[in-house]
């Protein structure tokens, strides 16, 4: 089924999706500045400024968490996290608990840090030199930054896609079973069965189901992509993480795929990037809004997009700024 592409934010009613709609192209009414929060926390008064000048000041914020998402069950808990490549400070003080079993969204303009914190999440940073961090990220409780983690086996509990569809150069039934060969598996039956589910899971198996042995490369992009979270669900991992998974797919496509984000709710749990508003509405239970390399509001997706607490959110959403 496709989905109609108008600004509906997920699982409500069309009068919901009017309200978002206005609320993305009109300002409802004035929120609070996070300068004046701020300025009031710490000084009881409030001064003209934003969040820049609050920011290049070096001051301290909290972010604002609404109370619905402190609550959730959580799957991976970020914790006073920072993050510095080379002299350069890219995440600042990061605290941001991902409930078990929902998609949350990371949203904030280019260069704020999503695929940063992302990346940090499995680890994938440790590949980049220059890299320091401080705090702590866990997974279902287990530090995952912890003297004596097995990168490789924390990777199998956090699935990755990145914005361009990877396959590897081997068949479509080879690319899926990866995770499965790798730990050894042998057998026929067992390696088919996560093949079929795993399609399936990402809804691929029907457009593929007669030419599992030919090559991944000869797939369209989204198709690709849609194989490679296959090959990330085969794995049968607690977290999948996604990072603009539908920036390199047409119109198309990206609605394949979150209608797939969609199904994987409540199975999985979905830590996903996006620079699209809309797209962010669609398929997220919860939104992060990143700025500057901090967290600046987090809460459910609807509260965020219709009620946010905060102006820089409001004018984030609705496209006044970034
Ligand atoms: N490998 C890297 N080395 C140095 N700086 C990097 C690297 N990757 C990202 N950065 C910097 O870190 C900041 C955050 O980048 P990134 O996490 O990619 O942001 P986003 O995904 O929100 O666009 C940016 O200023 C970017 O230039
Ligand atoms: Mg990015």
């Amino acid at each position: 089924m496709e989905r109609d592409h108008a600004l509906t934010p997920k699982r409500s009613s069309d009068a919901r999706g009017v309200a978002l709609a206005s609320a993305m192209t009109e300002r409802t009414e004035s929120r609070t500045p996070l300068i004046a929060t701020l300025e009031r926390a710490e000084t009881g008064r409030t001064r003209p400024g934003g969040l820049f000048e609050c920011i290049a000041e070096g001051r301290v914020f909290e972010p604002v968490i609404h109370d619905e998402v402190a609550t959730d069950e959580a799957v991976v808990e970020v914790d006073g996290f920072d993050l510095w490549y080379g002299d350069t400070q890219a995440l600042h003080d990061i605290s941001l608990s991902v409930p078990k079993g929902k998609v949350t969204a990371l949203i904030g303009p280019s260069g704020c840090g999503k695929s940063t914190l992302l990346r940090s999440v499995n680890r994938m940073n440790d590949l980049i030199d220059s890299v320091r961090i401080d705090g702590q990220i866990r997974l279902s409780g287990d530090s995952i930054y912890g003297r004596g983690v097995d990168v490789i086996e924390l990777r199998k509990r956090i699935g990755m896609v990145f914005q361009k569809p990877n396959p590897f150069p081997m068949s479509i039934y080879e690319n899926v079973v990866y995770s499965l060969r790798i730990d050894g598996v042998r057998d026929r039956f067992t390696l088919d069965e996560a093949c079929e589910s795993s399609l399936r899971g990402a809804g691929l198996w029907d457009e593929v189901k007669d030419r599992l042995q030919n090559s991944a490369l000869a797939l369209s992009g989204g198709q690709q992509q849609r194989l490679c979270i296959a090959r990330a669900i085969a794995a049968e991992p607690e977290v999948l993480l996604l990072d603009e998974p539908c920036s390199a797919l047409d119109p198309i496509a990206t609605g394949k795929i979150e209608d797939l984000i969609d199904d994987l709710e409540g199975l999985y749990s979905v830590l996903i990037v996006t620079h699209n508003m809309q797209q962010a509405s669609r398929v997220s239970d919860n939104t992060a809004f990143m700025y500057l390399g901090r967290l600046v509001e987090y809460g459910p997706t609807e509260s965020l997009f219709l009620s946010p607490r905060l102006k820089e959110t409001e004018d984030y959403v609705t496209g006044r700024f970034g």
